[in-house]
């Protein structure tokens, strides 16, 4: 029998998850686990303040960034709802209008790249094969950027951009989650609405605001956010591309374990430093 030799410094941590996986948000109301599969669709939460809109977003950067073939790209008006990610992250963009610009600028040149590349390989989308990195953009309160910070030009440049990502990004790999406790028609056009694949209500005051999230007329089907309670955060009707909405309660991270979680994905995305001396301290593997 063959003995165990001593793990070498060269051997890489594998994070064991890609963003081609289904994710895991929570459970139903069957307590049955709920996934999304984001590779491809994008996701609008929205909902009253409190309702737990953050809490998905967040349990969906968990996923993003602990897999080895996604980086993200946060941008985030309160700092803190995503701020923990930030270590992680391509790009953490605040309250700051012309940095979010700039961003998205860039991510729809990357979109515009990664479209001719694919063209000139006669394919229609990205997959998990082709070694590209799902770039996962987090946007945490559409509405702070698109209504309330920058001049008018902005903010209308501000939905161009982010209308263009949603519209053409899912082939490319670049899949955006958006969270807005505004669902109106002013910050969230049907337009709009429609282009995101999954859409989950948190709590909503009235019937019409659910169904601007949900879809038109969910509502008067019965299924109508206003009927969650405002104690049962977290809860929610997650709705996917020609589905029915389905009752579930978000999985949620307490601040220490989305720092736990943050701080291993921090470290699994570390530089490498090929040229440290073996054994020390700074040698970390050659892991490409
Ligand atoms: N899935 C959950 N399970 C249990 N409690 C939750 C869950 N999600 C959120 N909460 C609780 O609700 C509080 C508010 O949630 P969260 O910050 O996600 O709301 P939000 O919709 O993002 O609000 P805002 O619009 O003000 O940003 C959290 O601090 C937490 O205490
Ligand atoms: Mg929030």
């Amino acid at each position: 029998m063959a003995t165990a030799s001593a793990p070498t410094a060269g051997i890489p941590v594998g994070p064991g998850l890609s963003m081609f996986d289904p994710i895991f948000v929570g459970i139903d109301e069957f307590g049955q686990p709920v996934y999304i599969t984001l590779a491809y669709r994008n996701l609008l939460a929205g909902g009253e303040p409190g309702g737990g809109k953050s809490g998905l977003l967040n349990t969906i950067a968990a996923h993003a960034a602990l897999s080895a073939d996604s980086r993200l790209v946060l941008l985030d008006g309160k700092l803190v709802e995503l701020g923990q990610w930030e270590d992680c992250a391509d790009a953490f963009i605040g309250p700051d209008i012309t940095a979010a610009l700039d961003v998205l600028r860039r991510l729809q040149q990357v979109m515009n790249n990664r479209y001719a590349w694919l063209r000139a390989h006669g394919r229609r989308k990205v997959t998990a094969l082709d070694g590209l990195s799902v770039i996962t953009v987090l946007v945490d309160e559409i509405a702070f950027y698109s209504a309330t910070i920058g001049g008018k030009q902005e903010q209308e440049e501000f939905v161009a951009l982010l209308r263009d990502l949603v519209a053409r990004g899912r082939a490319a790999g670049i899949p955006v989650v958006a969270a807005t406790q505004r669902p109106s028609f002013d910050i969230i056009p049907t337009s709009l609405r429609d282009l995101f694949g999954y859409r989950a209500a948190f709590r909503c005051t009235t019937p019409n605001s659910s169904n601007i999230v949900l879809g038109h007329g969910w509502a008067e089907q019965g299924y109508s956010a206003t009927d969650i309670a405002p104690t049962n955060q977290g809860a929610a009707y997650l709705i996917a591309e020609g589905g029915i909405p389905r009752r579930i309660k978000v999985a949620y991270l307490t601040d220490a374990q989305i720092a736990g979680i943050a701080d291993y994905a921090a470290w699994t995305r570390r530089p490498t430093r090929p040229s440290a001396p073996t054994g020390s301290r700074l040698d970390w593997g050659t892991a490409a």
